[in-house]
Order: structure tokens, then sequence, then C-alpha cells
């Protein structure tokens, strides 16, 4: 549990992101600039390995562009650990955030199963641009 509830945004260092697309492989990047530690999660390997080129590849221009230094990219790319085991994903996490597809029993799914091996204290969110959450989490007890 957190250790107080005045400073418990402060205690959130571990960061799950479930779905590594168009949004995921953003927002594990701008986790991971921001000091987070990553754990990105996809169904698949490639899908994985294609993420992590594009973030490399947006840590390159940001750093041409004088938008990051050079140890703040390789800090960020060493932040940031990739996996298909949901397990080890979410293990830790204070924060898990879903962005996987916009199909609602997919994300039913993966609250359902993230929720039942989950910290007891980690705050679930998800990235869905149309769904009530109260319909995503249906599966949750
Ligand atoms: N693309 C946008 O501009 C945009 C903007 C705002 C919100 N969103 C929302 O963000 C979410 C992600 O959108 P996107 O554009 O990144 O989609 P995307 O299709 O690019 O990525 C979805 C990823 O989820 C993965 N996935 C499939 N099954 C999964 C599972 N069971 N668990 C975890 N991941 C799984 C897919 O392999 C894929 O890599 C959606 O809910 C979408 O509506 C998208």
């Amino acid at each position: 549990m957190f250790e107080s509830t005045e400073n418990w945004l402060e205690e959130v260092r571990n960061i799950a992101v479930l779905g590594s697309g168009t949004m995921g492989h953003g927002i594990a990047l701008m986790f991971a600039l921001g000091e987070y530690n990553v754990r990105l999660y996809d169904i698949d390997h490639a899908l994985l390995q294609k993420a992590i080129t594009l973030i490399d590849s947006h840590l390159d221009s940001f750093v041409e562009n004088g938008l990051a230094t050079k140890e703040a990219k390789r800090q960020a790319l060493s932040r940031i650990k990739v996996t298909t085991d949901l397990a080890t994903s979410i293990k830790n996490a204070n924060f898990i955030l879903e962005a996987g597809p916009e199909i609602l029993k997919v994300k039913q799914k993966i609250f359902h199963d993230v929720e039942e091996i989950c910290r007891q204290d980690a705050i679930l969110a998800s990235n869905t641009s149309t769904f009530l959450i109260s319909d995503i989490g249906v599966l949750c007890k």
C-alpha cells in the first residue's frame, strides 16, 4: 500500500503500458523520459521490437532538436523493458495504463486479467477513446 495518502503520486515509480502500438509506444517513451521505470507489454515480440525502434528514432529526433540530451536518451531507453508476459509487465507496477485496441471485449479481458494479478494498490487506467470505464471494468470484481 502507499505509505501516505498525501504523497501517493510521488510513490508511483513503476509503470506498465499494455499495448505498444501508435499510442502505447509514445506513452512509454514519455514516462521513461519522465524518469519512470516502464514495462511495455504486447502480444508479440515483433511488435515490441517495432515499438523500441520507433522510440529510439523519436529520441534521436529529440536529441537532434535540442529537446533531450544523449544521456537522457540513453537513460530513457534503459528504463523501458519489454515483455510479452502480462504478469511480468505488471509485477510491481503502481500505475497500469491499458493502450490496447479499441475493442471493448479485448479491453474488458485485459482489465479482468490484470485485476487478478496486479498489486492491490495499483492504479488502473485506460487510453480508450470512446468507452466508459464502467463498461471496460464490467468483468472486474
Ligand atoms: N491512435 C490515436 O490517435 C489515438 C488517440 C487517442 C486514443 N487512442 C486510443 O488508444 C488506444 C490504443 O490505440 P492505438 O492507436 O495505439 O492502437 P494500435 O492498434 O496502434 O495499438 C494497439 C496495440 O495493442 C496491442 N494488443 C492487442 N491485443 C492486446 C492485449 N490483449 N493486451 C495488450 N495489448 C494488446 C496490439 O498488438 C497493438 O500493438 C485505443 O483505445 C485508442 O482508441 C488512440
